[in-house]
């Protein structure tokens, strides 16, 4: 039986992953955990909810022993934005989190690891449009840094120890549950906040600025899609290059408008239009579709109707 262990389950990906994984393995086969603790009013959607704290390695070892834990998400991680403020705390966490969860799950005879990785990964010498999986990783953040340090990690862990350890290259993830936790493709969940509860959002980026991104029911479609595929003909382990669509930030609130007419949108760059630019405008994801058939569904008009629609029903219940 699969026994499932989340780590920095209370974040943007983790809180929407927990009731997929739920719904496909069963309420007590999901364990979610994270160092903050979830808020008293609905302790009971996180339950089974454990404390790890992925920098402290015994935390994580108590947890995998008393659930007898065979798979790990882990998610626990510190984003782009946040890691340019802090950078010390990016590494401790992304790089000695990441070591002490592979380290556990050799110890422990873990069968399988999910480990994302980001389009943070490429830097200003990659090539910008349709990135190929195989290219230059050169990040210029403290963030990409730790990504492309945990892709060969991952790689490394799975070679040498064979550990089952896989992982995409996220692009932007957009979402209607739980705001993103500090990054750069952060405005575009924030616009659609802004747009339904005020009709008007000030951008950190510039209205040109393309990136790619990615609707979450996609993203976690596609994640346990990838942990399910047979491996057999897998040519890559941690690092699958994922796509689904790119726009611009001026496109996006484009988009909000047909909806909203009366929405308006500003742009104020800061400091993370540099890590925006650093970043590519869109992604060849062909392996992931050959290796393990990845294919998402939402296009740019197909998930705004979708995050209006469940943000408008939260804003008119008074819960956004
Ligand atoms: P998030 O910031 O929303 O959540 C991260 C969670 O980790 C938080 O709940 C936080 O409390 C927890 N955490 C931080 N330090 C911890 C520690 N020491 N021990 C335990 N928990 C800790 O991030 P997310 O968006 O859910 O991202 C999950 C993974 O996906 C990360 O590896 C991230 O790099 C990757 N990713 C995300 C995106 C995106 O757009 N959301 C894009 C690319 C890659
Ligand atoms: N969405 C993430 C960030 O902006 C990309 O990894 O940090």
């Amino acid at each position: 039986m699969k026994k499932i262990l989340i780590t920095g389950s209370m974040g943007q990906i983790g809180s929407e992953l927990i009731k997929a994984l739920r719904d496909r393995y069963g309420h007590d086969a999901v364990i979610a955990s994270d160092f903050r603790t979830p808020p008293y009013e609905n302790k009971d959607q996180w339950n089974p909810f454990e404390f790890v704290d992925v920098t402290k390695r015994e935390t994580l070892i108590e947890v995998v022993k008393k659930h007898q834990i065979n798979c790990i998400y882990h998610l626990a991680a510190i984003l782009s934005a946040v890691g340019e403020q802090n950078p010390q705390l990016a590494w401790n966490v992304n790089i000695n989190g990441l070591y002490n969860v592979l380290e556990v799950a050799r110890e422990y005879h873990i069968q399988q690891i999910f480990c994302p990785s980001s389009i943070a990964v490429f830097g200003p010498s990659t090539p910008k449009d349709h990135t190929p999986q195989e290219t230059i990783l050169q990040p210029t953040t403290m963030y990409g840094l730790t990504k492309v340090s945990g892709e060969l990690l991952c790689d490394y862990y799975a070679t040498k120890f064979g550990l089952d350890v896989r992982g995409i290259r996220y692009p932007g993830i957009i979402s209607s549950e739980t705001l993103p936790g500090g990054g750069t493709t952060d405005y575009a969940v924030a616009i659609y906040y802004d747009a339904v509860k005020y009709n008007r959002y000030t951008c950190f980026v510039r209205e040109d600025t393309v990136l790619p991104m990615v609707y979450m029911p996609d993203a976690i479609y596609g994640s346990i899609s990838l942990m399910e595929a047979d491996r057999t003909h897998f040519q890559h382990h941690s690092n699958f290059n994922m796509a689904s669509m790119s726009f611009s930030a001026g496109e996006l609130a484009a988009e909000i408008k047909k909806h909203l007419p009366e929405f308006t949108c500003t742009y104020e760059p800061d400091f993370r239009q540099k890590i925006a630019d650093s970043w590519p405008r869109s992604i060849d994801d062909r392996a992931s579709r050959a290796e393990w058939g990845w294919k998402p569904q939402y296009d740019l008009a197909a998930m705004t109707k979708d995050m209006l629609a469940k943000l408008t029903a939260r804003h008119q219940q008074g819960k956004l």
